[in-house]
């Protein structure tokens, strides 16, 4: 694993989609220095995402990729993976990026990718995973962070936090309750990886225990 040489920190590049709250937790906990990680680049397929701003406001580059401006969702892709690679970045965190990246995209950016998901995976990937969680009438939810694969949601699971799912919630409340637990676990999986303390033995993911 590469570590940048100046800071000793792991650079990293963000893809998000929207609000940005996960990208600020990550950015909050990066200030602190305890992350390890350094964030090169924060990009988004819509150039109004809030992400962009919180992005800005930390001093990271930003830049847009709206689908509106390539011939192809390839051609979008293909841009998205020449400016990490332009940053060199070693990890490619998805915090609330709404598509789905192409088998090759994956192969061949060269660094690990890893994803938030508001659900305890493997049950209620895809869209709308608080909804899932509610129409199936389960007590419990919560959040997963995982290696992306050329799946939907399925590649191997790093960290999951429950949380308890109330007969008064509606999507919302849920949403809410599920979102605070992600602004801790994905910059737990972030620092756990920068620290070298995970490694992938086939599907699962071995975490190195700390002193
Ligand atoms: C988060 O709840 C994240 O888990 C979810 O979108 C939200 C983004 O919020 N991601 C997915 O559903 C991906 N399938 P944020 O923009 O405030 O971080």
């Amino acid at each position: 694993m590469l570590i940048d040489k100046k800071t000793k920190h792991m650079k990293a590049g963000v893809l998000a989609s929207g609000r940005g709250s996960n990208l600020q937790a990550l950015l909050n906990a990066a200030k602190t220095g305890s992350l390890g990680v350094r964030f090169v680049g924060v990009g988004s397929d819509n150039a109004e995402a809030e992400a962009l701003g919180r992005a800005e406001q930390a001093g990271v580059p930003t830049r847009a990729f709206p689908l509106a401006l390539f011939s192809s969702r390839q051609e979008q892709e293909r841009a998205v993976m020449f400016w990490f690679e332009e940053l060199e970045a070693e990890l490619l965190i998805l915090a609330g990026y709404m598509r789905i990246l192409s088998e090759r995209f994956i192969r061949d950016i060269g660094c690990p990718i890893i994803n938030i998901h508001p659900a305890l995976l493997p049950s209620f990937p895809g869209l709308n995973a608080q909804r899932q969680a509610l129409t199936a009438g389960v007590r419990y939810s919560g959040c997963t962070v995982h290696y992306v694969d050329a799946g939907t949601d399925t590649g191997p699971i790093i960290l999951q936090q429950i949380v308890p799912v109330y007969e008064e919630d509606t999507e919302e409340t849920l949403a809410e309750r599920i979102l605070q637990e992600e602004h801790l676990l994905l910059p737990e999986a972030v620092r756990l990886i920068a620290a070298g303390k995970v490694r992938l033995e086939g599907r699962r993911v071995r975490i190195e225990r700390e002193a």
